[in-house]
């Protein structure tokens, strides 16, 4: 199934309430926060007080990327802000089994990201923990760059190695670049969570984007 998750990076931060309503009316399928520290990415976003100030205003699925150095030490403040599915970063610890564990213990779903020069084979033990893997489609730390399109054969390869293992329903998401024609490129490669930032918040119909873009996905779609 293909699902649309808007990054609220890309959006008029002094109306975030309004935009992120904005987003869930309009189709969504959960929202995109991106974390950064201005250290594992060479950009600050923000963090846990955001999250937990907006939360309670959505009831739609908070879907939380970090990218962030030393995840286990702010996933407390994550956990408490009410996400819903953390993804932290395969390079952002040396024992990724252990942030996968803590995230599990807290009761949240569990996402691994790779950045675009981390092969897939990384992930070969942990594919069995994991809700999803998202497959960077851009370098982290900014919006509205190009997408990597020497991505393609990396989301096959997760979404072949995922279908081997018999574990057919692992959510892939692609993050970076995603854009009505990118979005087909990305589903006939397997992926099936699409986050958008630019491409949906710049447009003036918010409905008409997400549906064009889950439109766009469902078509190509092939796992
Ligand atoms: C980049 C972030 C993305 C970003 C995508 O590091 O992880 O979520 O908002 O922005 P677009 O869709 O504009 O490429
Ligand atoms: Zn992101």
């Amino acid at each position: 199934m293909i699902k649309i998750s808007p990054s609220i990076l890309a959006c008029d931060f002094a109306n975030l309430e309004r935009e992120s309503k904005a987003m869930e009316a309009a189709g969504a399928d959960m929202l995109h926060v991106d974390v950064m520290d201005g250290h594992f990415v060479p950009n600050i976003s923000i963090g846990a007080p955001v999250v937990a100030a907006l939360r309670p205003k959505l009831p739609m699925m908070f879907d939380v990327h970090l990218m962030i150095t030393n995840p286990l030490q702010y996933l407390p403040d994550f956990v408490k802000a009410g996400s819903d599915r953390i993804t932290f970063h395969f390079e952002s610890d040396d024992d990724p089994k252990q942030v996968i564990d803590a995230i599990r213990g807290a009761g949240k779903e569990v996402g691994i990201s790779i950045k675009p020069k981390t092969p897939a084979s990384v992930l070969e033990q942990l594919l069995p923990l994991v809700d999803m893997v998202l497959v960077m489609t851009v370098e982290p730390g900014f919006g509205g760059q190009k997408f990597m399109a020497d991505m393609l054969p990396k989301i096959r390869q997760v979404r072949d190695m995922a279908n081997a293992i018999g574990k057919t329903e692992l959510d892939i998401q692609v993050d970076g670049g995603i854009a009505d024609d990118t979005a087909a490129l990305v589903a006939k490669a397997g992926a099936n969570v699409l986050v958008a930032g630019s491409s949906l918040f710049k447009q003036a119909d918010y409905k008409a984007g997400v549906a064009n873009l889950r439109r766009a996905a469902e078509t190509a779609y092939d796992k």
